[in-house]
């Protein structure tokens, strides 16, 4: 079975525009493992533009949630996740007036922190998965650092297939690097900008174990409803 993680973020989005209650991002998180979401992504940003502290508490408190934490490479973030203990940990870059995660890590200039970061969450028994953009050098740092799964950046591939441009190189790099991290032991994970249609274009890559999608299941449900559109991702996704 390949798994579906939904990243919950933009639930968050939507309540702080108004600066209320709702939508309540644990009652979406709820809803989403009720519906077949094998697990929860939020990211809790530097700036709390979206996920809030008190969002990780609540959603990492229930132990029927399985939560995947996302955050910057930093100690700071590091103690929030041994606080609330998620299952997993995605490490990901973070610019402050970025739109979303616009690239992957850069694994060279961070070495030595995330070798620390990893070692510790390891240590606690916290999957680790470090955001990175698809190249071989990537995979091989990722697998130096003793990282359990790396997340491939679907990001540039999603675009090129929205704007209806040829996107068969940047397909090839990401099976290439699903192929050599799948035989160097890591777990391949995917996401970023993916609809349905790339979910079909990217499930032809049997090494991708998992995909991380959020700001299309979120908007696609404001028509069809989260459990249509859940229902829909899994069949592509196990086709
Ligand atoms: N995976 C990672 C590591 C991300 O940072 C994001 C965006 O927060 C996603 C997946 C989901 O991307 P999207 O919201 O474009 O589906």
């Amino acid at each position: 079975m390949i798994k579906l993680g939904i990243n919950i973020d933009h639930v968050a989005t939507l309540r702080n525009a108004r600066g209320e209650m709702h939508p309540d991002p644990y009652l979406a998180a709820k809803l989403v493992n009720k519906y077949g979401a094998d697990s929860i992504t939020i990211h809790l940003r530097e700036d709390r533009r979206h996920i809030r502290d008190a969002d990780v508490v609540k959603i990492c408190k229930d132990k029927k949630l399985t939560v995947n934490l996302e955050m910057a490479a930093n100690f700071k973030m590091l103690n929030i996740a041994l606080r609330n203990k998620p299952e997993f940990v995605c490490l990901v870059p973070e610019k402050r007036k970025e739109v979303t995660t616009e690239g992957g890590l850069n694994l060279i200039k961070n070495k030595s922190k995330l070798m620390k970061i990893i070692h510790i969450l390891n240590k606690e028994k916290i999957r680790t998965s470090l955001f990175i953009d698809p190249t071989i050098n990537n995979i091989k740092i990722s697998k130096e650092l003793n990282s359990n799964c790396i997340e491939l950046h679907t990001g540039k591939l999603a675009g090129l297939v929205k704007q209806k441009k040829i996107f068969i190189n940047e397909l090839n790099k990401i099976k290439k690097c699903a192929k050599y991290a799948f035989k160097t032991g890591l777990e391949v994970h995917a996401g970023h900008g993916m609809d349905y249609k790339t979910a079909k274009i990217l499930n032809s890559i049997k090494e991708i174990k998992e995909f991380n999608i959020g700001h299309f299941i979120v908007g696609e449900s404001f028509f069809y409803g989260i459990k249509t559109v859940i229902k829909k991702f899994k069949k592509i996704l196990n086709n």
